[in-house]
């Protein structure tokens, strides 16, 4: 029987059945789980074992036939352990966690990150390169480097097939444009009358900017952010590690993804984060 999620109180096993460098310090991953399942939805996450040493959210890039894709940047010890690993090598999975985006019809899509935030971007594009126009969906990415830019050739490709339109840029010129992914969606936002949502995933202070930039713009109907970029312990809303100020929201459960009516509600939001003693600090 196909079951729309995993057994999220305990991690059940996997085995790698893939594994390549992505860009710069990030491996990607095709996992194969012991069940039928299927349901994953972009901006969903898992949490993943690495047995021996620890365990840590990540989001989905992609669920097909039961193989998970998920994509690791070099942090510390536990996002190191993992890109130790390979085919043959077992780790533990739970989930499926956490509220996913949820794109509206009959708008113009655009998806804008940066670093490991491309990963549940990427599972986005998919799902609305199934119901949407080519000339609906724009991915912005940008990083400080070409080889740091996560699914360039994926996303070039798509681009190239007419799929979807794709607008790279990098801090030092070395592909795309030579600055903040920020810049081409202004443009865009300024030459557009369709209404438009805009999705991001990746570092806080960009997302930040990104939703001060959609805010001038009366034709950005929604914004909706991933506040991935932060601690979590549990991933199922028991610990409060992941807690926002005023709201008390939990990240793991009230999002990851937070559209624009809630995001103007957390004040901590391109602000503060929480690290693993609860404490807050500057982001
Ligand atoms: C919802 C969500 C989705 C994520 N998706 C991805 C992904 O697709 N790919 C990816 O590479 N990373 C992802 N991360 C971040 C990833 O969980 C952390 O980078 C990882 O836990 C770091 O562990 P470490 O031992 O390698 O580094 P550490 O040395 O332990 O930490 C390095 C940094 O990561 C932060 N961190 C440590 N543990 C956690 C944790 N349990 N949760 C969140 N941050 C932590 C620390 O505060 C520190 O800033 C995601 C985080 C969240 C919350
Ligand atoms: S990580 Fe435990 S409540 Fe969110």
């Amino acid at each position: 029987m196909t079951k729309q999620t995993l057994p999220n109180d305990k991690p059940i096993m996997g085995k790698i059945v893939e594994k390549w460098e992505e860009c710069f310090e990030t491996y990607c991953f095709k996992i194969k789980l012991p069940v039928k399942v299927q349901g994953a939805k972009p901006g969903q996450f898992v949490m993943l074992w690495v047995p021996g040493e620890d365990e840590y959210p990540v989001g989905i890039a992609g669920l097909k036939d039961s193989i998970l894709e998920v994509g690791i940047a070099k942090m510390g010890p536990g996002t190191e352990a993992m890109h130790k690993k390979g085919v043959g090598d077992l780790v533990g999975i739970r989930g499926f966690y956490g509220k996913p985006f949820t794109p509206p019809d009959d708008v113009n899509h655009l998806l804008i990150g940066g670093g490991f935030g491309m990963t549940p971007l990427k599972l986005l594009t998919e799902t609305l390169m199934s119901i949407e126009k080519k000339q609906n969906i724009h991915v912005f990415e940008g990083a400080r480097s070409k080889d740091r830019l996560m699914y360039l050739e994926w996303f070039r490709d798509l681009h190239n097939q007419g799929k979807i339109n794709f607008h790279a840029c990098t801090d030092d010129g070395s592909y795309g444009y030579q600055g903040f992914p920020t810049a081409d969606l202004e443009i865009f936002l300024q030459e557009s009358e369709t209404p438009s949502v805009i999705y991001a995933a990746g570092p806080e202070k960009m997302m930040k900017a990104i939703f001060d930039l959609g805010r001038k713009y009366a034709n950005v109907i929604d914004m909706q952010m991933s506040l991935a970029d932060r601690y979590m312990r549990c991933g199922f809303g028991a610990c409060s590690s992941c807690v926002v100020d005023p709201t008390g929201w939990r990240i793991c459960v009230d999002g990851p993804i937070f559209n624009t009516e809630k995001l103007e509600k957390i004040s901590d939001f391109g602000v503060y984060k929480r690290i693993e003693t609860g404490e807050k600090k500057r982001i």
